[in-house]
Parts: C-alpha cells; structure tokens; sequence
C-alpha cells in the first residue's frame, strides 16, 4: 500500500485496481465535468474550436469508442446487479453519446472507490448540474440509497456574460458513505444569520430623542449545525493559492469536507487530483494522502504548489509513474513526447508551464527570478526552456536563440535526449554568458541539458528564487 504524501501519475482505474479493498478513510474527488464550460470539454472539437493540449487528452476519454464499450461490457458482466441495470438503462436513454461515454468511464471507477473505501469511510463527488443527476444515479446503486448523506450545493460568485437562462453558479458534491452506521461525521456549525431570532435575546431600547437600538443580549457566540448550501468564494485570479490549473478548486472547500468526513492520521485519496486542492487540504489538517492524475502537467503542479506550501515537508512526497532513470525517460519522450515535455518542464526544471503555446516560438516553460527592488518594486530577471525528446538540428538551437531574445529572456535551457554536435554547441555560445547581478553567479546564458544530466544529481545552472506556480 502506497504510504503518506504519494502522488501517482497515472490512470486511476489502473491505479485503484491495485490499492487492497478498504484501505481508504475519505475520498474527496473532482473529476471532470463533461461540461461544455469546463475546461476538458469532449465536445470542444466538435464545435471547430482549436483543441488544447489537455482538452484532447479527454477527448479520446470521453468519446464513445472501444474503451467505453470495454467499460460498458465490464459493469454489465462483471459487477451487473443493480449496477449493470441502471447502466443499461441509461444506455437506451442516453444511446452511445459522449454523455454515456463519461458515464461509463464515472461508473467503473466509483465501483473502484466503493471497494477500496473503508467501512467507516466516505465519498464526496464533486460535479455539476450538468450530469449529477446522471451520477447520483449511479452512485445509488454502487453506494445503496439509503448510503446517501447530502447533494451539497457549493455556490459562489464569478463573472459572466448575460444568458438566456439565469446564472448558473454552483456546484454539487454528492455525499455518500460506506455504511450509514458505521461512517464518520464530524459535525460543523456555523454562525446564526444576521436577522436570526436564536442569536440571542434582543434587548430594544428607546431613547429620549425617539430613536431605537436594538441589541442582541444572548450568547452571539453560539453556532448552528452546517447546512448543506456553502457560499465559498471561487478562486478569483488574485488568490494567493492560484497556480492557474485549469479547474482548481478553493482550498477551504476541501478543507470543509475533511474537517467533517476524516480525522488526524486518516487517509484521504483524490484519484483525480489536478494541482492538488485536496492533499493540501489534507496536508493542512494533519490527514495522510494519495493523489492521482493522468497528466505530468497536474503531478508537476502538485508538487510546485506543495512546495510552496509546505517546505519543511518538500522532500517527504514519493512520485510513482514518472521516470525514475534514463531509460523510462527516453521511452517516455519516444512514446508520449507531451508528456515527457510537461515532466521536464513541471518536474526537472520547475519552470511554469507554457500550455498556451500561441506564436511564441515553441518556449515550453519560463521561469522568473527575482533581482531585487528598483524604486520600491520588484524586479525579475525570466528564464525560457524548449523541450526536444526527438531529434534536433543546428537550425532549432538557433531558433530557440531567436525566441529568447524576442521573450527578452535573460537564460534559456534547450533540453534534449541525446548529445549536441560541436557546431550546435558553438551555435549555442552566442548567445553569451549571463551575470547575476545580486550573487556571485555566472552561467552560458543558452544551456543545452542532456536529460541523463537528471540521473546524475546535475541540474542546468539557473539563478535560485522561488518559482512561478504554472
Ligand atoms: C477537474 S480536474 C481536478 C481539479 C482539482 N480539483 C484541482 O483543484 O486542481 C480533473 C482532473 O482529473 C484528471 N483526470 C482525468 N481523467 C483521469 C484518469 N482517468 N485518471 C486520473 N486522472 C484523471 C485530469 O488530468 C484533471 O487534472
């Protein structure tokens, strides 16, 4: 069983299927939507909009295709029960759409987190109007109806265009447990409304010019048990734990759920992490976690933003499904060239990650470090990487010269799978040297890095300051 703080890179299917039955105190999870608004939306290409990187990663996802039918035929044969029934039903409603694609691929990983769930344990759901009505349907069958707690309604405020429909602003977390008698609930309170009459006692007085006071004499301090409509505030784009991962969460809306659902020392799972809202909510109460997702973007950004903070623990978080050696990297960069890049940009340089990619000559990620204050502000100096898992030529070093000084960048780090040629390296020296100006440090200012660099402890000489998250 994997210990505290891991976080696996990977198919959480796969990954689940290899965690033992009722090892789990808490999942609290966040898959994607299905949602046209959502940031992995399977209908993007359909639309003719440009497909991003990470949109197409689930587009193969959730589409009907062989992978779906799999799953169909999996739930159908070997769970079937009510299970199976209710996935064939939904079927003949729902036909072979993207909807039930995502609906078959949701089903069979729920049958997972039911199994591995302790007795005492629970699930929280994160989705939205959009297929909870679909999931909760599910989860019943998999969980048992009467295993059912709450349909949470996160709202919140952020800003849109008009519609034609009212402003759709929450969320829902479906609550399930384990079993109604044996799971735990820590009950949280909040504090009376403004108007309540259970505040206190209200003392009026009148005073001599007419005027009124009233006061609430009682004790203000009490709390009323928590309701199952939260007004949590969305991640605006100032928030201090903003990484820009596509689809972050607010860290108190996790930290709400273990508070209620787990205690110290507890075990909490997210097998669709993204940048990790729920370990660190986890991390911040003292619950042991596992994270998972698919993508080496998600992982890097999990290990960023828990460096960040928690930096007395940075050295206590085991990564599994990422290279551990020369090999499994180049295989990595031979069969999944975007994911070796994310890996060498999130992972072995921790540069932002550049997922945008609009005529910006190819720079994969950047990194900003600081040089101190001029008249009050701060300024940086900016590093730029371009990632080569292929082969490269004279031509792309050059290039790459060219974009660091249209990006205005101070260094720049090209790396690669395999040694360049005396001439790229001559190629790669005019670009010069780079000077600190506050430490003693001086480095090429244009570093080719051979990834088995990595293996051997060597890192490209880059300027120390804390990294800029995504
Ligand atoms: C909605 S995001 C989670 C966001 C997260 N709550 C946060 O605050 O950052 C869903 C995540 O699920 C991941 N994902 C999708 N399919 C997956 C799979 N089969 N296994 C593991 N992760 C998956 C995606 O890469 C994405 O990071």
């Amino acid at each position: 069983m994997h210990q505290n703080r891991t976080l696996i890179r990977g198919d959480n299917l796969t990954e689940m299927r290899n965690f033992p039955d009722a090892c789990i105190d808490l999942i609290a999870t966040d898959p994607p939507f299905n949602s046209k608004r959502n940031y992995f939306v399977p209908y993007r290409d359909e639309h003719g909009r440009k497909p991003e990187t990470l949109v197409q990663a689930f587009t193969d996802t959730w589409a009907w295709g062989d992978a779906a039918e799999d799953a169909y035929r999996e739930l159908m044969v070997d769970v079937g029960g009510l299970v199976g029934d209710t996935i064939e039903g939904l079927r003949k409603f729902l036909n072979e759409t993207p909807m039930m694609a995502y609906l078959v691929m949701m089903a069979i990983r729920v049958v997972e987190m039911h199994r591995i769930l302790k007795s005492t344990g629970s699930l929280y759901l994160h989705c939205d109007p959009t297929a909870s009505h679909y999931l909760k349907i599910i989860l019943d069958a998999v969980f048992d109806t009467r295993n059912f707690r709450n349909e949470i309604v996160w709202s919140y405020h952020r800003w849109t265009g008009a519609t034609k429909h009212f402003q759709r602003m929450h969320d829902i977390l479906l609550f399930y447990v384990k079993d109604r008698k044996l799971s735990k609930f820590n009950i949280l309170t909040e504090p009376y409304s403004e108007k309540s009459k259970h505040k206190g006692r209200r003392k009026t007085t009148v005073h001599a010019d007419g005027t009124i006071d009233q006061i609430y004499t009682g004790d203000i301090s009490r709390e009323k048990a928590m309701r199952d409509v939260w007004e949590i505030s969305y991640l605006n784009s100032q928030a201090k734990e903003r990484v820009s991962y596509p689809t972050q969460k607010p860290i108190p809306l996790y930290k709400r759920i273990i508070a209620a659902s787990s205690n110290e020392g507890d075990l909490v799972l997210d097998p669709f992490c993204g940048c990790g809202t729920t370990l660190m909510a986890a991390e911040e109460q003292n619950r042991h976690w596992i994270g998972i997702d698919l993508t080496y973007l998600a992982i890097g950004a999990v290990e960023q933003q828990f460096e960040r903070l928690f930096p007395q623990h940075r050295d206590t978080v085991t990564i599994a499904g990422t290279p551990e050696n020369v090999d499994q990297a180049l295989a990595l960069a031979r069969t999944d060239p975007k994911g070796f890049e994310e890996w060498c940009v999130t992972h072995v340089l921790k540069f932002k990650s550049n997922t945008k990619k609009v005529a910006d000559g190819g720079i994969d990620g950047t990194f900003r470090f600081p040089l101190g204050r001029v008249k009050g502000k701060q300024v940086y100096g900016k590093a730029v990487a371009q990632v080569k898992g292929g082969n490269y030529t004279l031509g792309h070093i050059r290039d790459f010269r060219t974009a660091m000084q249209n990006e205005e960048a101070d260094l720049g780090v090209f790396v690669v799978t395999s040694p360049p040629s005396s001439g790229m390296r001559t190629e790669a020296a005019r670009a010069g040297s780079y000077e600190h100006p506050l430490f003693d440090m001086e480095a090429p200012a244009l570093q080719i890095y051979e990834i088995q660099d990595y293996f051997n402890d060597v890192l490209p000489k880059l300027p120390f300051g804390e990294r800029t998250l995504l």
